[in-house]
């Protein structure tokens, strides 16, 4: 087994394309400014992120120069922007990547009957020649060229098959058939991609990409499934964030392949003691609050408050986490005193804040944590030592 700075390295290599700027700022109420994503990109390019996509230059010169910046300041990962199957699309975001060490145009059309009839108005046949136009423009303008069949699970399979056909041979390297409304399931994204790679001829020519979005909570699920279907791209974002219920979340996709490596045989280059820093950071430029159950995150990932788990933990780590917190970069677990909390947990937290007491000076602390805790919701360290410096004065 192979092990570096950043884990286990077996297993075939699965290369992680970060949204955060461009569909993560898709969020309503979650754009950033131009500092705050020069910010946001270098850190993901310390944390080993494979491809970075900086936004849509065509959608704002605001978005323009952004995606300049991050292409000008971005030292190791490749930086993509986005473009619609539209000549004017595509040239502007060459332009903005124009700096780029490694660029990456990433060009998308719809391909779902619903959208082709409502929101393009556009025959199949029509969407075809644009598949073949797109892409063969953008890979006149740089080698690396990403095609994304909007709304793919939702494609009727003979025409998703044309598409990607036809991507491949006008050039795209790498092949993204997004759940663009997080409709699809495990079992049918894995199928989805077996199905395409099994049908279309030279699929070996591309690399396959999921991109999930989180409508059922499926998004991280389904992203691994695209995997384990062949899939050797995943895209996703710092802390979900994205459009209506975000993007497949970029912490929960790589830990998993981490902390299940024994059935999901994949590794990233990502080094996952940066999550948490990156999480935060997001959540502070975007002022979205990570929920504090959220996985691998959130504030209560590495907390304990019941006395049976603190108990367990206090005796072996394994019995209550799957991953140590130190990790994905936080200190150290938290044992947090609550109504929940027991004896031994309680023992421990007094140690630490410098207390040894005898059995019954101790015994009595505890029963008066434990009327305090019933009444508040929070016990924090300094109501502990005023509890038990009474309990000293009053001894
Ligand atoms: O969800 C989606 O389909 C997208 C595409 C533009 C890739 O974000
Ligand atoms: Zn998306």
């Amino acid at each position: 087994m192979t092990h570096t700075a950043h884990g286990c390295q077996d297993g075939e290599r699965v290369v992680i394309f970060d949204t955060t700027l461009r569909d993560g700022e898709q969020s309503p109420g979650a754009s950033m400014t131009l500092e705050e994503k020069l910010e946001v990109a270098e850190l993901l390019d310390q944390l080993g992120v494979d491809i970075i996509e900086a936004g849509f230059p065509i959608a704002s010169p605001g978005d323009f120069e952004s995606v300049c910046e991050v292409a000008r300041r971005v030292k190791n990962a490749t930086v993509a922007g986005l473009a619609r199957a539209s000549e004017k699309d595509i040239d502007r975001c060459a332009e903005a990547l124009r700096e780029a060490k490694r660029a990456r145009i990433h060009t998308f059309i719809s391909t779902s009957p619903v959208h082709m009839k409502y929101k393009l108005q556009m025959e199949p046949a029509r969407v075809l020649e644009l598949v073949a136009s797109s892409v063969g423009r953008a890979r006149n303008q740089v080698a690396d060229v990403e095609w994304s069949a909007e709304d793919g699970t939702r494609t009727e399979i003979d025409f998703l098959c044309r598409c990607v056909e036809t991507a491949i041979k006008a050039g795209a390297t790498t092949i993204n058939i997004p759940d663009t409304v997080g409709y699809t399931t495990p079992q049918e994204y894995e199928q989805l991609f077996r199905t395409v790679r099994e049908r279309v001829p030279n699929s070996d020519k591309a690399i396959f990409s999921v991109h999930c979005h989180d409508d059922l909570g499926l998004a991280v699920a389904n992203s691994l499934a695209g995997v384990r279907g062949g899939a050797r791209q995943v895209e996703c974002t710092i802390n979900g964030l994205g459009e209506r219920a975000g993007n497949a979340a970029m912490e929960e996709i790589v830990m998993a392949l981490k902390t299940r490596h024994d059935i999901l045989p994949y590794h990233t280059n990502i080094d996952a003691t940066l999550l948490t820093r990156a999480s935060k950071l997001v959540s502070a430029v975007t002022s979205f609050p990570v929920q504090y159950n959220k996985a691998i995150v959130g504030r209560n990932a590495f907390a304990h408050e019941s006395g049976i788990h603190q108990d367990g933990m206090l005796k072996n780590a394994h019995t209550y986490e799957i991953m140590t917190p130190e990790s994905v970069g936080v200190t150290k677990t938290s044992l947090v005193m609550g109504k929940h909390s027991g004896r031994h947990a309680f023992r421990e937290k007094l140690k630490e804040l410098g207390y040894d007491l005898g059995e019954n000076a101790l015994q009595d602390a505890f029963n008066r944590f434990k009327d305090l805790a019933d009444r508040k919701k929070f016990v924090y360290d300094e109501d502990l030592v005023a509890l038990v410096d009474d309990e000293i004065v009053s001894a």
